[in-house]
Formats: structure tokens, sequence, C-alpha cells
């Protein structure tokens, strides 16, 4: 069986981080997309919340699997017996920080391999960051996020 990993804050996931994801599968035969903790940012939606939003907006995809961790990357592949961690890149601006990420991952964990998908072009300027500052101004989401995020967000922004 080949496994894949795709890790990322998903604060919130986006229809951009889903393009990425049902593409994998086309590759692996089971996708983990696994949420982070990332400390160095500052998070709107708590780790099960953004578990369960995942898990909501990919229960069509069988090959998809929503999990949640703390710790070396590496670690985790290493104990889910993945092949390889699965990263999108939407623009040239994403390159230098993958690939250093990739780099060290690698250097960590040499039988892993970090495969990337480029981003669809309607995408490619999406963030969570970008989209967490429209929605909590009141603007309008549809079409970016899936209808379950759509839904949380604008719980969060009239509270
Ligand atoms: N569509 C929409 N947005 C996308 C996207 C796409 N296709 N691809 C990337 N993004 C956005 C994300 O929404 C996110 O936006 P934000 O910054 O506004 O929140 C941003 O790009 C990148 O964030 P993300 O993919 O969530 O990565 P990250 O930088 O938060 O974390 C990890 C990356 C999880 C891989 C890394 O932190 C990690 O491995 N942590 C574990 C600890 C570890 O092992 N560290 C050593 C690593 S060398």
């Amino acid at each position: 069986m080949k496994i894949g990993v795709y890790p990322g804050s998903f604060d919130p996931v986006t229809n951009g981080h889903l393009d990425i994801v049902e593409r994998a599968t086309k590759l692996f035969d089971q996708v983990i997309m696994t949420v982070i903790h990332n400390p160095r940012k500052r998070s709107l939606f708590t780790v099960d919340e953004r578990v369960q939003m995942l898990s909501e907006a990919t229960c069509s995809n069988p090959r998809i699997i929503v999990d949640s961790f703390s710790g070396l990357l590496m670690d985790y592949v290493n104990r889910k017996k993945a092949l390889a961690v699965i990263r999108g890149l939407r623009a040239v601006s994403d390159f230098d920080y993958e690939m250093q990420m990739a780099l060290m991952n690698n250097k960590l964990c040499p039988d892993v391999e970090t495969i990337f998908i480029i981003a669809s072009p309607q995408f490619i300027y999406l963030s969570s960051s970008n989209i967490k500052e429209v929605a909590m101004l009141g603007g309008c989401v549809k079409g970016l996020v899936p209808a379950c995020v759509e839904k949380r967000l604008i719980e969060k922004a009239n509270n």
C-alpha cells in the first residue's frame, strides 16, 4: 500500500488544499492529511476544529484519511510507514521555504521523498490567512473554501 502524508496547519482548509489532495490520491493508495499545531502561527481554529472540517470536506474520498500530530514530521511519517510527504506549490515564493524543509527532511530520513504538486491556476492566490482576513471582515469566501468551512468562518466572524 503506497501511503503519502500531506501535512499542514489547515487553519482552515481551503479549496486549494483540496485540489492538491484530490490529485495526490491519483498517485497514492492512501493520503493522510494531517493537521499540525504550528506554534509560530496564531490560529483561529483549534486542532480539533480543523480536523473536523477536514473530515467533513474529504468524506466523499475514501483514499483520504484525516489525522493530527505534534512533534517531528519525519517521526510521524515513519510511524505511518509512508513513502512520501506531499506539498503544494503555488508560486516561486513558496519554493525557498519548501526546498529547505524538503532537504532537512531528506537529511533526517533519506528514504522519504517530498513530492510537490503545482496548485491549479484558479487557486494560486489562496492562503488560509487571506481567507480568514476576508471572512473576518465580512467578505464572501464562497467557492474558495468548502461549505462547512464557510459556515464556521461566518460563525466566528459574528461572535
Ligand atoms: N492552497 C491554499 N493554501 C495553500 C496551498 C494551497 N494549495 N499550499 C499552501 N498554502 C498555504 C497555507 O494555507 C498556509 O497559509 P497561511 O500561512 O496563511 O496559514 C501556507 O500556505 C503554508 O502553510 P502550511 O502548508 O500549513 O505549512 P506550515 O508552514 O504551517 O507547516 C509543516 C508546514 C507542517 C510541513 C512543517 O511546519 C512541519 O513539518 N512541522 C513539523 C515539525 C517539523 O518536523 N519540523 C522540521 C521541518 S524541516
